[in-house]
């Protein structure tokens, strides 16, 4: 083929169509059932939205060019930048807590591989305006009931649970100042995929000769799997005065947390795990992350805090938290598990026509249940008999109303049962009001 898509780019054919929607469906219906709302933004933004606000590491990544008026824009890469400036255009009328969800398409120029593609497409749910631990809760709580919905469970995936708060108290005991430990986060965000000795020289840029001893207690501190390890790690560190303070108030939250993920039934699927900082350069307070429970691939979802973001983009101070599930790595844990749908459209009815006379009779009914929303396969040229039945079985039609001389004659139509083979001559003008009934318990 002359022209092929860009790497990265998917075409998607029916079949492929249909799994998508299926991830979808069970998406929206997961949003809907924890009563979040569905918004939208815009496809092309401002690029000045993503510099500083999403990070290095995406701003490296933006499909971004100049329009036409000369404007510098780019394809969003995510959505909570353009999401904290709907919020806080509207903060002062919006209720609180606000709770929604937003499926679309999302571009990254990322070098494809597996789990990596440059257009996916990202499953966004926030809430804004409760700073309390019940909403980070609540997303971590949809988080795996989404997940859930497709077949998945605790031997599947598990949640990693970190907080970039414990993070920042940690670092001050080190003696580190906020850029100090936002240079070290960047690091540790990438340890698991970094060499050791890389990671000790990029450490050393803000800790000197201390970085092979500090790079072990980090070591130790990723390694914490239950709370009272944390707990004990954290209550001897040399903390005093206000982070002391801190630092109990924060471990409070913890056990709150943890307390009200096990009564949502997501307990075993949370993980403890410090490793997890995320990239990404708003996150304030709780991040987590989403991964096959095999720990291999790249993560299914990620999220957290961000409760600086809106009143950075010109908006009011207003707390936030959320996280986006992907697709592309979903769909092969999906495949993997052997839980991906089947392609399921088949048609309610399809006419099969006798010849010309009949095709307007047919027509006519069709249209009819097509507009009651039965799906109705009409042939789109004339054939023999034998021909559109063997068509009718092909495509899995639940009922063939046939068109022929005789029954027109009668003002009747003969309904065949495609499975059964089971016939009946109905009059025509009863072919609606029956549909339901023939649909529901057939032709006795
Ligand atoms: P993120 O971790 O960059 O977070 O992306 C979330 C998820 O999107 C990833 O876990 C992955 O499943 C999927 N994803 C990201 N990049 C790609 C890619 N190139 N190809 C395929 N899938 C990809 C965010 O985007 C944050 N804005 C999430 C958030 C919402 N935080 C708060 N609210």
């Amino acid at each position: 083929m002359e022209f092929e898509t860009l790497p990265g780019f998917r075409e998607f054919y029916p079949e492929a169509c249909s799994r998508r929607n299926h991830i979808f469906n069970l998406w929206r219906k997961t949003a809907r059932a924890f009563n979040f709302l569905e918004y939208d933004a815009p496809v092309l933004e401002p690029l000045e939205l993503y510099i500083e606000k999403s990070g290095e590491e995406i701003v490296g990544q933006l499909f971004n060019f100049e329009d036409r008026g000369g404007r510098a824009v780019a394809l969003r890469p995510e959505m909570t930048p353009s999401l904290a400036r709907l919020i806080g255009a509207k903060a002062n009328s919006l209720k609180r807590p606000v709770k929604w969800f937003n499926i679309g398409e999302h571009y990254r120029y990322e070098r494809p591989q597996k789990g990596r593609l440059r257009a996916f497409y990202q499953f966004n749910v926030d809430i804004f305006g409760e700073s309390g631990v019940g909403a980070d809760a609540e997303l971590v709580a949809l988080l795996v009931q989404a997940l859930q919905s497709f077949g998945l469970n605790e031997a599947d995936f598990k949640v990693r649970l970190s907080d970039r708060d414990l993070w920042w108290l940690m670092l001050a005991a080190e003696g580190l100042d906020e850029a100090g430990s936002a240079a070290v986060l960047a690091v540790i965000d990438k340890l698991e995929r970094m060499e050791r000795e890389k990671a000790v020289e990029k450490l050393a840029e803000n800790l000197g000769d201390d970085a092979e001893a500090f790079l072990q207690r980090i070591e130790t501190v990723t390694q914490i799997r239950d709370f009272e390890g944390l707990k004990q790690f954290i209550l001897d560190l040399p903390l005093e005065g206000d982070l002391l303070d801190r630092a109990q108030a924060r471990l409070s939250d913890w056990s709150e947390l943890l307390a009200l993920l096990e009564s949502a039934g997501a307990g075993a699927y949370v993980q403890i795990d410090l490793g997890i900082v995320r990239g990404l350069a708003y996150y304030t307070g709780f991040v987590f992350e989403a991964f096959e429970a095999t720990g291999e691939g790249r993560a299914l979802a990620g999220g957290g805090r961000y409760d600086a973001l809106v009143k950075k983009l010109g908006g009011p101070e207003m707390p936030a938290v959320g996280f986006a599930m992907g697709d592309v790595t979903l769909a092969d844990l999906l495949d993997s598990k052997g839980l991906t749908a089947g392609y399921a459209q088949r048609p309610d009815f399809i006419a099969i026509i006798g010849g010309p006379e009949e095709r307007r009779a047919a027509m006519a009914d069709a249209s009819v249940l097509r507009s009651m929303g039965y799906q109705v396969e009409y042939p789109l040229k004339n054939q023999g008999f034998g021909k559109q039945f063997k068509e009718a079985n092909q495509k899995g039609a639940r009922f063939a109303l046939v068109y022929g001389e005789a029954e027109l004659a009668s003002g009747q139509v003969k309904v065949r049962d495609m499975a059964s083979g089971e016939e009946r001559d109905l009059p025509r003008e009863h072919i609606a009001s029956m549909a339901a009934d023939i649909l529901a318990s057939g032709l006795s």
